[in-house]
Protein backbone atom coordinates (compact mmCIF):
# COMPACT_ATOMS: atom_id res chain seq x y z
CA UNK A 1 0.00 0.00 0.00
CA UNK A 2 1.07 3.62 -0.78
CA UNK A 3 -0.08 6.62 1.73
CA UNK A 4 0.60 9.77 0.41
CA UNK A 5 2.20 12.51 3.06
CA UNK A 6 -0.13 15.48 3.70
CA UNK A 7 2.02 17.78 1.64
CA UNK A 8 1.79 15.28 -1.42
CA UNK A 9 -1.53 14.53 -0.98
CA UNK A 10 -2.58 18.45 -1.34
CA UNK A 11 -0.47 18.78 -4.16
CA UNK A 12 -1.70 16.08 -5.81
CA UNK A 13 -5.11 17.75 -5.06
CA UNK A 14 -4.41 21.06 -6.11
CA UNK A 15 -2.87 20.17 -9.28
CA UNK A 16 0.22 22.36 -8.44
CA UNK A 17 3.15 20.79 -10.00
CA UNK A 18 6.13 23.02 -11.17
CA UNK A 19 8.64 22.71 -13.64
CA UNK A 20 11.56 21.66 -11.55
CA UNK A 21 9.01 18.60 -10.94
CA UNK A 22 8.35 19.40 -7.40
CA UNK A 23 4.79 21.49 -6.21
CA UNK A 24 5.08 24.75 -4.24
CA UNK A 25 3.42 23.03 -1.14
CA UNK A 26 6.31 20.30 -1.12
CA UNK A 27 8.89 22.89 -1.33
CA UNK A 28 6.87 24.80 1.40
CA UNK A 29 6.25 21.65 3.53
CA UNK A 30 9.44 21.69 5.43
CA UNK A 31 8.23 25.36 7.06
CA UNK A 32 5.66 23.29 8.79
CA UNK A 33 6.61 19.80 8.53
CA UNK A 34 10.36 20.27 10.61
CA UNK A 35 12.29 17.04 11.62
CA UNK A 36 11.20 15.27 14.51
CA UNK A 37 14.17 16.94 16.36
CA UNK A 38 13.45 20.36 16.28
CA UNK A 39 9.66 19.82 16.98
CA UNK A 40 8.55 22.42 19.26
CA UNK A 41 6.46 20.57 21.84
CA UNK A 42 2.97 21.68 23.39
CA UNK A 43 2.48 18.98 25.23
CA UNK A 44 5.18 15.86 26.49
CA UNK A 45 4.79 12.71 28.19
CA UNK A 46 7.48 11.60 30.19
CA UNK A 47 7.75 8.04 30.77
CA UNK A 48 4.04 7.93 31.33
CA UNK A 49 2.28 4.57 32.59
CA UNK A 50 -1.33 3.93 32.52
CA UNK A 51 -3.30 1.73 34.33
CA UNK A 52 -6.71 -0.28 34.96
CA UNK A 53 -6.44 -2.08 38.21
CA UNK A 54 -3.42 -4.28 37.95
CA UNK A 55 -3.15 -3.90 34.19
CA UNK A 56 -0.63 -1.99 32.58
CA UNK A 57 -1.84 -0.58 29.48
CA UNK A 58 0.48 2.02 28.87
CA UNK A 59 4.17 1.16 29.77
CA UNK A 60 6.17 4.31 29.69
CA UNK A 61 5.09 6.34 26.98
CA UNK A 62 7.59 9.65 25.92
CA UNK A 63 6.55 11.32 23.57
CA UNK A 64 6.66 15.38 22.53
CA UNK A 65 3.08 16.92 20.58
CA UNK A 66 4.28 19.81 18.67
CA UNK A 67 2.68 22.70 19.03
CA UNK A 68 0.11 24.00 16.31
CA UNK A 69 0.77 21.23 14.36
CA UNK A 70 -1.10 17.42 14.13
CA UNK A 71 -0.14 15.16 15.48
CA UNK A 72 -1.47 11.34 14.32
CA UNK A 73 -1.69 8.28 16.92
CA UNK A 74 -1.85 4.82 15.12
CA UNK A 75 -1.48 1.15 16.13
CA UNK A 76 -4.07 -1.96 16.21
CA UNK A 77 -7.05 -1.99 18.13
CA UNK A 78 -6.50 -2.38 22.30
CA UNK A 79 -2.54 -0.78 21.83
CA UNK A 80 -3.38 1.78 24.08
CA UNK A 81 -4.54 4.99 22.06
CA UNK A 82 -7.50 5.61 23.34
CA UNK A 83 -5.92 5.37 26.41
CA UNK A 84 -3.35 7.80 25.86
CA UNK A 85 -5.01 10.58 24.21
CA UNK A 86 -7.45 10.54 27.70
CA UNK A 87 -4.67 11.25 29.85
CA UNK A 88 -3.37 13.63 28.15
CA UNK A 89 -6.55 15.79 29.49
CA UNK A 90 -6.95 13.56 32.99
CA UNK A 91 -10.03 11.75 31.78
CA UNK A 92 -8.41 8.25 32.22
CA UNK A 93 -8.53 9.05 35.85
CA UNK A 94 -12.21 9.29 35.64
CA UNK A 95 -12.91 5.37 35.06
CA UNK A 96 -12.87 4.14 38.90
CA UNK A 97 -9.83 2.34 39.14
CA UNK A 98 -7.44 3.73 36.57
CA UNK A 99 -4.69 5.84 37.50
CA UNK A 100 -1.56 6.79 35.23
CA UNK A 101 2.15 7.48 36.68
CA UNK A 102 5.15 9.89 34.75
CA UNK A 103 4.30 13.25 33.75
CA UNK A 104 2.33 14.99 30.98
CA UNK A 105 3.74 18.52 30.55
CA UNK A 106 1.51 21.46 29.29
CA UNK A 107 3.29 24.25 28.04
CA UNK A 108 6.33 22.91 30.66
CA UNK A 109 3.69 22.29 33.82
CA UNK A 110 2.98 18.93 35.06
CA UNK A 111 -1.10 18.39 34.56
CA UNK A 112 -0.69 15.69 36.82
CA UNK A 113 1.14 17.89 39.73
CA UNK A 114 -0.97 17.94 43.01
CA UNK A 115 -1.39 21.87 42.78
CA UNK A 116 -3.15 21.63 39.23
CA UNK A 117 -7.09 21.49 38.71
CA UNK A 118 -8.06 18.72 36.69
CA UNK A 119 -11.04 20.80 35.25
CA UNK A 120 -8.86 23.46 34.19
CA UNK A 121 -6.71 20.88 32.19
CA UNK A 122 -9.38 19.65 30.39
CA UNK A 123 -10.47 23.54 29.28
CA UNK A 124 -7.10 23.46 28.23
CA UNK A 125 -7.05 20.32 26.02
CA UNK A 126 -10.25 19.88 25.41
CA UNK A 127 -11.60 16.20 23.35
CA UNK A 128 -13.87 15.06 20.49
CA UNK A 129 -14.98 11.52 21.03
CA UNK A 130 -15.56 8.85 18.18
CA UNK A 131 -19.38 8.94 18.08
CA UNK A 132 -20.90 12.63 17.67
CA UNK A 133 -22.56 13.25 21.32
CA UNK A 134 -24.74 16.89 20.73
CA UNK A 135 -26.91 16.63 24.07
CA UNK A 136 -30.18 15.26 22.90
CA UNK A 137 -32.48 17.58 24.79
CA UNK A 138 -30.66 20.41 23.15
CA UNK A 139 -30.79 23.23 20.26
CA UNK A 140 -27.91 23.41 18.03
CA UNK A 141 -27.70 26.92 19.49
CA UNK A 142 -27.60 25.49 23.29
CA UNK A 143 -25.07 22.75 22.46
CA UNK A 144 -22.54 24.90 21.19
CA UNK A 145 -22.79 27.03 24.83
CA UNK A 146 -23.33 23.73 26.61
CA UNK A 147 -19.75 23.24 27.47
CA UNK A 148 -19.58 27.20 29.05
CA UNK A 149 -22.75 26.87 30.70
CA UNK A 150 -21.78 23.49 32.63
CA UNK A 151 -18.24 25.26 33.29
CA UNK A 152 -20.63 27.95 35.01
CA UNK A 153 -19.97 30.57 32.10
CA UNK A 154 -22.86 33.33 31.08
CA UNK A 155 -21.23 34.93 28.12
CA UNK A 156 -22.46 38.56 27.50
CA UNK A 157 -23.21 37.75 24.06
CA UNK A 158 -24.05 34.56 23.66
CA UNK A 159 -25.33 34.38 19.50
CA UNK A 160 -21.89 35.88 18.73
CA UNK A 161 -20.32 33.14 20.48
CA UNK A 162 -22.88 30.68 18.54
CA UNK A 163 -21.85 32.32 15.36
CA UNK A 164 -17.90 32.69 15.72
CA UNK A 165 -17.71 28.96 16.60
CA UNK A 166 -20.18 27.47 14.23
CA UNK A 167 -18.33 29.24 11.58
CA UNK A 168 -15.13 28.61 12.81
CA UNK A 169 -16.55 24.72 12.06
CA UNK A 170 -17.75 25.78 8.83
CA UNK A 171 -21.33 25.01 10.10
CA UNK A 172 -22.90 28.17 10.18
CA UNK A 173 -24.36 28.36 6.66
CA UNK A 174 -25.81 24.76 6.75
CA UNK A 175 -27.52 25.77 10.12
CA UNK A 176 -28.29 29.61 10.79
CA UNK A 177 -31.70 29.68 10.31
CA UNK A 178 -31.91 26.34 12.24
CA UNK A 179 -30.73 27.44 15.44
CA UNK A 180 -33.19 25.97 17.20
CA UNK A 181 -33.87 23.13 16.02
CA UNK A 182 -32.23 20.44 18.14
CA UNK A 183 -28.60 19.39 17.47
CA UNK A 184 -29.51 15.78 16.95
CA UNK A 185 -31.20 16.18 13.90
CA UNK A 186 -28.17 17.01 12.25
CA UNK A 187 -26.69 14.41 9.85
CA UNK A 188 -23.91 12.59 12.01
CA UNK A 189 -21.22 14.81 9.97
CA UNK A 190 -22.77 18.07 10.78
CA UNK A 191 -23.09 16.87 14.81
CA UNK A 192 -19.44 16.00 14.42
CA UNK A 193 -18.54 19.49 13.63
CA UNK A 194 -21.15 20.57 16.36
CA UNK A 195 -19.50 18.88 18.71
CA UNK A 196 -16.24 20.50 18.09
CA UNK A 197 -18.11 24.10 18.05
CA UNK A 198 -18.73 23.17 21.34
CA UNK A 199 -15.19 21.56 22.31
CA UNK A 200 -13.42 24.67 20.90
CA UNK A 201 -16.27 27.19 22.34
CA UNK A 202 -14.66 26.78 25.47
CA UNK A 203 -11.08 27.87 23.99
CA UNK A 204 -8.87 24.98 24.45
CA UNK A 205 -5.10 25.11 23.66
CA UNK A 206 -4.71 21.38 22.65
CA UNK A 207 -7.79 19.34 21.03
CA UNK A 208 -7.59 15.55 21.50
CA UNK A 209 -9.85 14.00 18.44
CA UNK A 210 -10.19 10.18 19.49
CA UNK A 211 -11.38 8.50 16.19
CA UNK A 212 -13.88 11.28 15.07
CA UNK A 213 -14.23 10.39 12.00
CA UNK A 214 -15.24 6.61 12.15
CA UNK A 215 -18.94 7.28 12.21
CA UNK A 216 -18.85 9.50 9.28
CA UNK A 217 -19.38 8.36 5.48
CA UNK A 218 -16.73 9.99 3.16
CA UNK A 219 -17.96 13.00 2.34
CA UNK A 220 -18.61 13.99 6.19
CA UNK A 221 -15.35 12.69 7.08
CA UNK A 222 -13.55 14.94 4.19
CA UNK A 223 -15.00 17.90 5.96
CA UNK A 224 -13.85 17.06 9.09
CA UNK A 225 -10.75 16.42 7.88
CA UNK A 226 -10.54 20.25 5.45
CA UNK A 227 -11.79 21.49 9.25
CA UNK A 228 -8.55 19.72 10.87
CA UNK A 229 -6.48 21.77 8.06
CA UNK A 230 -7.67 24.86 9.20
CA UNK A 231 -7.82 24.33 12.64
CA UNK A 232 -4.30 23.18 13.19
CA UNK A 233 -3.19 27.18 12.64
CA UNK A 234 -4.75 27.91 15.83
CA UNK A 235 -4.72 24.69 17.80
CA UNK A 236 -2.19 21.46 18.63
CA UNK A 237 -4.12 18.27 17.50
CA UNK A 238 -3.92 15.32 18.32
CA UNK A 239 -5.69 12.44 16.13
CA UNK A 240 -6.36 9.04 16.70
CA UNK A 241 -7.58 7.13 13.63
CA UNK A 242 -7.35 3.39 12.20
CA UNK A 243 -7.30 4.96 8.60
CA UNK A 244 -4.09 5.47 7.34
CA UNK A 245 -5.09 7.29 4.58
CA UNK A 246 -6.40 10.18 6.60
CA UNK A 247 -3.42 9.96 9.33
CA UNK A 248 -1.53 10.79 6.16
CA UNK A 249 -3.53 13.85 4.61
CA UNK A 250 -3.97 15.41 8.10
CA UNK A 251 -1.29 14.90 10.13
CA UNK A 252 2.43 16.75 10.58
CA UNK A 253 3.62 13.89 12.94
CA UNK A 254 2.72 10.28 13.70
CA UNK A 255 2.54 8.00 16.11
CA UNK A 256 2.85 4.24 16.43
CA UNK A 257 1.64 2.29 19.31
CA UNK A 258 1.47 -1.39 19.75
CA UNK A 259 0.84 -3.49 22.90
CA UNK A 260 1.02 0.30 25.37
CA UNK A 261 4.54 1.10 23.86
CA UNK A 262 5.30 3.95 21.36
CA UNK A 263 7.14 2.15 18.64
CA UNK A 264 7.92 4.91 16.48
CA UNK A 265 7.39 8.82 16.12
CA UNK A 266 8.61 11.26 13.39
CA UNK A 267 7.14 13.34 10.39
CA UNK A 268 4.15 11.43 8.88
CA UNK A 269 6.03 11.40 5.20
CA UNK A 270 8.73 9.30 7.01
CA UNK A 271 6.53 6.88 9.09
CA UNK A 272 4.43 6.12 5.58
CA UNK A 273 7.42 6.05 3.24
CA UNK A 274 10.33 5.25 5.18
CA UNK A 275 9.45 4.10 8.82
CA UNK A 276 12.72 2.88 11.06
CA UNK A 277 11.12 -0.07 12.44
CA UNK A 278 9.71 -3.19 10.69
CA UNK A 279 6.72 -3.34 13.42
CA UNK A 280 5.58 -0.20 11.95
CA UNK A 281 6.08 -0.45 8.50
CA UNK A 282 4.32 -3.95 8.59
CA UNK A 283 1.45 -2.39 10.29
CA UNK A 284 1.14 0.21 7.97
CA UNK A 285 1.45 -2.21 5.09
CA UNK A 286 -1.79 -3.93 6.35
CA UNK A 287 0.69 -6.99 7.54
CA UNK A 288 -1.64 -6.89 10.65
CA UNK A 289 -3.60 -4.81 13.26
N1 LIG B 1 -12.47 0.78 31.16
C1 LIG B 1 -11.54 -0.16 31.00
N2 LIG B 1 -11.33 -1.10 31.95
C2 LIG B 1 -10.38 -2.04 31.82
N3 LIG B 1 -9.57 -2.16 30.74
C3 LIG B 1 -9.73 -1.27 29.75
C4 LIG B 1 -10.72 -0.23 29.83
N4 LIG B 1 -10.65 0.51 28.69
C5 LIG B 1 -9.66 -0.05 27.95
N5 LIG B 1 -9.10 -1.11 28.58
C6 LIG B 1 -8.01 -1.94 28.09
O1 LIG B 1 -6.86 -1.12 27.90
C7 LIG B 1 -6.16 -1.50 26.74
C8 LIG B 1 -6.02 -0.27 25.86
O2 LIG B 1 -7.30 0.12 25.44
P1 LIG B 1 -7.57 1.40 24.53
O3 LIG B 1 -9.04 1.60 24.51
O4 LIG B 1 -6.70 2.50 25.01
O5 LIG B 1 -7.02 0.87 23.13
P2 LIG B 1 -7.17 1.51 21.68
O6 LIG B 1 -5.81 1.46 21.07
O7 LIG B 1 -7.83 2.84 21.77
O8 LIG B 1 -8.10 0.48 20.93
P3 LIG B 1 -9.20 0.71 19.77
O9 LIG B 1 -8.40 0.94 18.52
O10 LIG B 1 -9.96 -0.57 19.73
O11 LIG B 1 -10.04 1.89 20.14
C9 LIG B 1 -6.94 -2.62 26.10
O12 LIG B 1 -6.33 -3.83 26.47
C10 LIG B 1 -8.30 -2.50 26.71
O13 LIG B 1 -8.93 -3.75 26.79
MG1 LIG C 1 -9.66 3.59 21.08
Amino acid sequence: MTVQSPSRTRSNMNNSSRNDGSSAEETSKSRWDPPVSALVPKMKTVDLHAYFGPAEVLKGISLPIADKQVTAVIGPSGCGKSTFVRCLNRMHEVVPGARAAGRVLLDEQDIYHSDVDSVRVRRRVGMVFQKPNPFPTMSIRDNVLAGLRLNGERPDDPDSVVEKMLRRVALWDEVKDVLGRAGTGLSSGQQQRLCIARSLALEPEVLLMDEPCSALDPIATARVEELIHELRRSYTIVIVTHNMQQAARVANFTAFFYLGTLIEHDRTDVIFTRPKEQRTEDYITGRFG
